[in-house]
């Protein structure tokens, strides 16, 4: 649902390439890998457009055509299915062109996520903006950007979004020192480290990739010397910001979140996006989730909740085809 907000526009760095899903994305960019039957990136897009946000910037690298594509008119493809009177999928086609109005600009080299973010400058110009990364789904029952938007207008300066994770994952996020503020769920950021070896974490609330921020991160990323990884990063830019007031770009604070996350970059939360999201769909829901109950049961080896009885072995063979 659109909260009432100053910011109008998202960013969303596309420049990666995909290496964690090899050979899938030796030829196709891992934003297009379809979960369930939509590539990722386009529920990033509707939930940029689901809470307002409906001018998008992709930052994108080589290779990433298909993603252009995808979200402009397929003049071709609409009149095959127009003079087939398959409407339902003319309009799922059409709709995906009106979605927000798309911006594409190259990231040139592969010089991190801060970097990418820089590139994004001119488009944005003076105005708070929204950054999403593609890699992290949100549940699109889930109203995370709604949220940080709302906090964004009571807070101002930038708002991130943590999640609490276990010690032993921090190396792999920004993470984040925290203090409270009074309302739930809404922490003020006091410094930030991007993925910092075991032990040396400031807390397990990680940065997942969702960012509102403010303008003068632009300033500030464009003095970031190269950090972890030997890359230009954004949660160095935005660990300046936590030191600085309104108007300067601060202060930083952060939206807790506790809902459905997945790392479609990672082939495990991959697959469980993809089951769990077509669970939930009205059409194919049902009839996985009964299909899917079955063969769970009939897994090998695994422990079954109380009161289960384990599958035969027709049943066993019948949910693994
Ligand atoms: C990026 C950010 C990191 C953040 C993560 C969330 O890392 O640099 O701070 O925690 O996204 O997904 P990446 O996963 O791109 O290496």
């Amino acid at each position: 649902m659109p909260v009432p907000t100053s910011v109008h526009k998202a960013v969303v760095p596309a420049a990666g390439l995909g290496t964690r899903f090899l050979p899938a994305t030796k030829a196709t960019p891992k934003e297009m890998l379809p979960v369930v039957d939509k590539p990722a990136i386009q529920y990033v897009v509707e939930e940029a457009a689901g809470a307002g946000l409906h001018d998008v910037l992709m930052v994108t690298g080589r290779n990433k055509r298909a993603v252009e594509d995808h979200f402009d008119r397929a003049h071709e493809l609409e009149e095959v299915l127009a003079a087939k009177g398959d409407d339902d999928r003319l309009e799922t086609v059409r709709d995906l062109s009106r979605l927000a109005r798309m911006h594409h600009v190259r990231q040139g080299a592969p010089l991190g996520l801060g970097h990418a973010v820089l590139r994004a400058r001119e488009h944005v110009g003076a105005e708070p903006f929204a950054v999403l990364l593609g890699d992290d789904l949100i549940h699109p029952d889930d109203t995370l950007l709604a949220d940080m938007l709302t906090a964004h207008a009571r807070f101002g300066g930038s708002i991130l979004a943590l999640a609490e994770v276990d010690p032993a994952e921090t190396h792999l996020y920004g993470c984040a020192a925290v203090e409270p503020t009074g309302t739930e769920d809404v922490v003020r950021v006091t410094g930030l480290v991007e993925k910092p070896a075991p032990g040396e974490a400031p807390s397990n609330y990680a940065v997942i990739g969702r960012y509102v921020l403010d303008p003068a991160v632009f300033g500030v990323l464009e003095r970031t010397a190269p950090g972890r990884g030997g890359e230009i990063q954004l949660t160095d830019a935005i660990h300046k910001l936590t030191g600085r007031t309104e108007g300067q770009g601060g202060p930083v604070h952060a939206v807790v979140f506790r809902g459905r996350r997945y790392d479609t970059g990672d082939r495990a939360s991959y697959l469980r996006a993809v089951v769990q999201l077509a669970c939930g769909r009205p059409d194919l829901g049902p009839g996985f989730r009964s299909w899917l109950r079955n063969f769970a049961e009939a897994l090998p080896g695994e422990p079954l909740p109380a009161g289960r009885q384990p599958a035969g072995a027709p049943a066993a063979a019948a949910a693994c085809h």
